[in-house]
């Protein structure tokens, strides 16, 4: 599963996340790892597109209280689906599962937690935004590379 922030306007109109131009950037990545968004979950920390301005408005962060009314709808989605690896992307991602943890010090680092793996990942947005997290992200996202590797080689001592 990967978690990304809030639909943006593209994600907003056609209903669906990551649709846009970090959603594009998102696609190459997956496919950097063997990936089609066939195999993968993707969906977002808050279900609605937070803007500012007169319709269709700016894309703006979430706000805590956005944040709080739309929990009980990913923690349903965690307990239908329950990954096994979860793919935190961006700093409000990372606040739903590892609260206080800072994404410039936890990304690209799998974390263990009530059973699941958890990878933070820089934001896709953020990172096309500047060149140089864009090469720190096409680099973690290899890391999800290794742990599915990982899941699919038998257990050892397992028959
Ligand atoms: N950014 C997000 O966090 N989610 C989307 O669905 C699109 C852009």
């Amino acid at each position: 599963m990967l978690v990304g922030e809030a639909p943006g306007r593209e994600e907003d109109l056609k209903g669906e996340p990551f649709v846009g131009t970090a959603g594009r950037f998102l696609d190459t990545l997956l496919a950097s790892v063997g990936l089609t968004r066939g195999e993968v979950y993707i969906t977002n920390v808050v279900k609605s597109r937070p803007f500012v301005g007169p319709a269709p408005g700016r894309n703006r962060p979430p706000l805590t209280n956005e944040i709080q009314a739309c929990r009980a709808w990913l923690d349903e989605q965690l307990r239908i689906i329950r990954p096994q690896i979860v793919v935190a992307m961006g700093r409000i991602a990372l606040e739903y599962f590892l609260p206080g943890r800072k994404i410039s010090e936890v990304h690209g680092t799998p974390q263990r937690q009530d059973g699941r793996t958890i990878l933070p990942l820089f934001h896709p947005a953020a990172a096309l935004h500047r060149q140089a997290l864009r090469d720190v992200l096409k680099q973690d996202f290899l890391v999800l590379g290794r742990l599915l590797r990982r899941q699919e080689r038998p257990q050892a001592g397992r028959k």
